[in-house]
């Protein structure tokens, strides 16, 4: 007979790392030690009388895979203990999430202000389909209390931000725009991407709604798609109500991926940000760079509340080159190891030109308001040698 008073982890008062590699773990009969993946799309039921027990909510248990799977209920309730909420639904992907979260709480003729400076899908998310089920969006500038202030309406709903920005790692001060968001009766989300619970924990200044793409650093290693959305209990049980009959659903498989993520995202975000801030460092003092932005350099505008809310400056590095596109370009082309590829928050290090991808669907006007210059490159520093990373960027400097 099986011994299982050891079996199960005991978390109480545990710190961030240790729910990262433990939190939500239910060994099962087995005593497996890694999490097992339930490939499975429905579950079997004891009677009739339990499957209706079951389905009227009146019985706790998997009933199907949209909506219950062990695998997935481990990665949200490991998110949820990092990121301090009652409650995690995990989605399909980032978008997903943003999705499952507007329409799980918001309804036609409901307002939403929202930072100009957010990746660039989300901002067509908003501003075209959201518009189509009578939902407006006011867009404004995230590091101006005022401009959220005077965006408010009486049917604002809901504050939609990221900190730090992408690309330009523009800090928001959360404590504040959550107060605003409250005295207004309307909540605030904030897409803690680049940061991740590792770096900055949202709910815990106010906040009200977290939400990733579990694509980027949650994952690591740049293998799946999904997002999550953490929170209050009261606001979850809308998103997850969404979720269960639009079908916005974390596969098992990929909930597997994101927590074997989670157990090396505390350190992996350590070195993440270490070698940021040298590439940071490193081309302020390179030839043909005009501009650097990242929240760890003290010329920074949003330095010293990133030191306040953040305990990382994060691991992504955007650059001005002078020549525009065509520096940009060559920069980029001419390097060897650096992934040309849109992602971010992977073991390996991805360059891309926002402008001409990212962003490529914003107008002229919206990317000169966000600040997407043509000469802008964007680094998500990844987990190889610091020097090797530097060497390549180099080349390509060298190339323009
Ligand atoms: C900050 C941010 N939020 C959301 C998304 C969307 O996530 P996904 O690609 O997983 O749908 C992305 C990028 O893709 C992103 O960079």
């Amino acid at each position: 007979m099986t011994d299982r008073s050891r079996i199960q982890s005991d978390l109480t008062d545990a710190q961030l790392e240790t729910y990262a590699v433990r939190g939500g773990q239910h060994r099962t009969a087995e005593a497996e030690h890694s999490e097992p993946i339930f490939t499975t799309s429905s579950y079997v039921f004891n009677s009739a009388a339990q499957a209706a027990a079951r389905f009227g909510g009146d019985e706790p248990g998997n009933i199907y895979s949209r909506f219950t799977n062990p695998t997935v209920a481990t990665f949200e309730q490991r998110l949820a203990a990092m990121e301090g909420a009652e409650m995690a639904v995990a989605t399909s992907s980032g978008m997903a999430a943003i999705l499952s979260t507007v329409a799980g709480l918001l309804q036609s003729g409901d307002h939403v202000v929202c930072s100009r400076a957010v990746f660039g899908t989300t901002n067509v998310l908003f501003d075209k389909y959201f518009k189509k089920f009578g939902i407006q969006t006011t867009f404004v500038e995230l590091t101006s209390i005022d401009a959220w202030k005077d965006a408010v309406r009486p049917e604002t709903k809901l504050f939609f931000l990221e900190t730090p920005s992408n690309p330009l790692g523009e800090v928001a001060d959360i404590e504040q725009l959550a107060e605003l968001a409250h005295q207004n009766d309307a909540l605030l989300a904030v897409d803690n991407c680049f940061c991740t619970p590792a770096l900055q924990q949202p709910l815990k200044l106010g906040a009200d709604i977290v939400i990733h793409s579990a694509t980027k650093y949650l994952d690591g290693q740049g293998r799946c798609v999904g997002g999550v959305v953490a929170g209050r209990k009261q606001e979850m049980d809308e998103v997850y109500g969404f979720l269960r009959s639009a079908g916005t659903t974390m596969s098992p498989f990929n909930a597997w991926v994101f927590l074997k993520g989670l157990e090396t995202l505390t350190i992996r975000m350590k070195a993440h940000c270490e070698s940021a801030l040298e590439l940071a460092q490193w081309l302020e003092t390179q030839p043909k760079i005009s501009k650097v932005h990242d929240g760890g350099l003290k010329s920074h505008p949003g330095h010293e509340l990133a030191r306040k809310q953040q305990k990382g400056f994060g691991g992504v590095v955007s650059f001005e080159v002078e020549g525009g596109q065509d520096a940009a370009w060559t920069l980029i082309d001419n390097t060897r190891m650096l992934s040309i590829t849109a992602n971010l928050g992977d073991a390996k290090t991805t360059i891309t030109h926002p402008a001409t991808t990212t962003h490529g669907r914003l107008s002229d006007q919206d990317k000169a308001k966000a600040g997407i210059t043509s000469g802008l490159i964007r680094v998500s520093v990844g987990l190889e040698n610091i020097d090797d990373i530097k060497a390549d960027i180099e080349r390509g400097i060298q190339a323009i």
